[in-house]
């Protein structure tokens, strides 16, 4: 096991690195131990569990409403729950941003820790303190920035996982090499194999490196004045196309990465033969790399973000594989761009 603790304005998380589901209570130190989980999870790694009580919710986006947090607050009323409990979330990412959310709010927040059990909750939703629900069809609408106090990150979880999920989690491990570790997307682009197939060794050195990348960009930016913006590497555009397309996440970001790394050529920024590795890591992992619908359906979400200011968007370029820059581009540009040969 290895550990790497995240210290941020909000709280510092512990990174509990191959850690084993079953050394867990460890790390509670309560009186009381209240378990969030999701039914797949619960089916598949109930078994795991401590013994305490749980509360199991459905799955799937659609339930990360404030319908359920209400739920959740009813039976936490009803256990008893108050400030020397702790809740354990342990799911994917929408168990993680639910019980951060129910844990911050619940008696003005209460301690939480988090059993991340996808790829893409292992390296991204499960740290960096973001938590909330989906709002009048608006992702992530309602939310707050709190640190668990701890992760717990066992790879054994993962076993069960369809390929798909794992692809999807390889997206955001390979947005973290892009931005900042050229030697991890290396490392990605000789082993992803073996971290499609979970094996150990490799897969505890991908996952740490690709936290360390993330821990250390939210411990200097946790509330995203700056640098934390580097993180949405693929996203800007990846998240149109996930709205518009309705692709997975992980397959959208690997279309927005793309998009991004040939638009930072374009500008003169990147060189082509860095473009030509993304899009082969990210080809032979299985993720899209090739757009095959209507790009103006992109655009036209983009112009309806509602996180855009004005006619001009902040947008991650690469300068080389693992260094950054953050700049703003004209809606007209970027759809000039996209619309050229070549692009994705
Ligand atoms: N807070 C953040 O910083 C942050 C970052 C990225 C994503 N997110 C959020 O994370 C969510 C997506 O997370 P996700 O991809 O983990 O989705 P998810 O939580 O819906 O999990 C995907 C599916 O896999 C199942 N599952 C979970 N663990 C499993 C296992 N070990 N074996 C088999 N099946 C398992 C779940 O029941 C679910 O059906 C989105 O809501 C997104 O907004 C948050
Ligand atoms: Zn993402």
């Amino acid at each position: 096991m290895r550990v790497l603790e995240l210290k941020a304005a909000s709280g510092n998380c512990k990174l509990l690195i191959g850690e084993s589901i079953e050394r867990v209570m460890e790390y509670c130190n309560a009186k009381k131990v209240i378990i969030i989980t999701d039914k797949n999870v619960l089916q598949l790694h109930g078994h795991t569990f401590p013994k305490c009580e749980m509360i199991s919710i459905d799955s799937g986006e659609g339930i990360k409403t404030l319908e359920t947090v209400e739920i959740i607050y009813e039976r936490l009323l009803e256990l008893e729950v108050d400030r020397s409990s702790i809740i354990l979330g342990i799911g994917g990412g929408i168990v993680c941003d639910i019980t951060g959310f129910v844990a911050t709010t619940y008696l003005r927040g209460i301690r939480f820790g988090f059993v991340p059990t996808t790829l893409l909750a292992q390296v991204d939703a499960s740290i960096g303190g973001k938590n909330g629900v989906n709002f009048k069809g608006y992702k992530n609408m309602i939310g707050a920035i709190r640190q668990p106090e701890f992760c717990l990150f066992d790879f054994e979880l993962l076993k069960t996982l369809p390929e798909s999920e794992m692809k999807c989690g390889f997206a955001e491990i390979a947005k973290h090499a892009a931005i900042g570790d050229a030697s991890l997307f290396s490392y990605l682009e000789v082993n992803y194999k073996e971290i499609l197939k979970l094996k150990k060794s490799i897969i505890e050195k991908v996952i740490y490196d690709s936290l360390k990348i993330k821990a250390d960009i939210v411990a200097k930016d946790e509330s995203e004045k700056g640098e934390r913006m580097k993180l949405n590497f693929g996203h800007t555009l990846g998240h149109a196309i996930e709205k518009t397309v309705g692709l997975p996440h992980g397959k959208a970001v690997s279309l927005g990465m793309v998009l991004a790394a040939n638009i930072s050529a374009k500008k003169g920024l990147l060189d082509k033969k860095e473009v030509e590795r993304i899009v082969r890591l990210l080809e032979n992992v299985g993720l899209p790399t090739k757009i095959d619908f209507d790009k103006n359906m992109v655009i036209d979400a983009m112009r309806k973000d509602k996180k855009r200011r004005g006619d001009e968007i902040n947008m991650v370029l690469l300068k080389s594989i693992g260094n950054v820059m953050i700049t703003k581009i004209k809606i007209d540009e970027l759809e000039a761009m996209i619309h050229e040969p070549d692009m994705c």
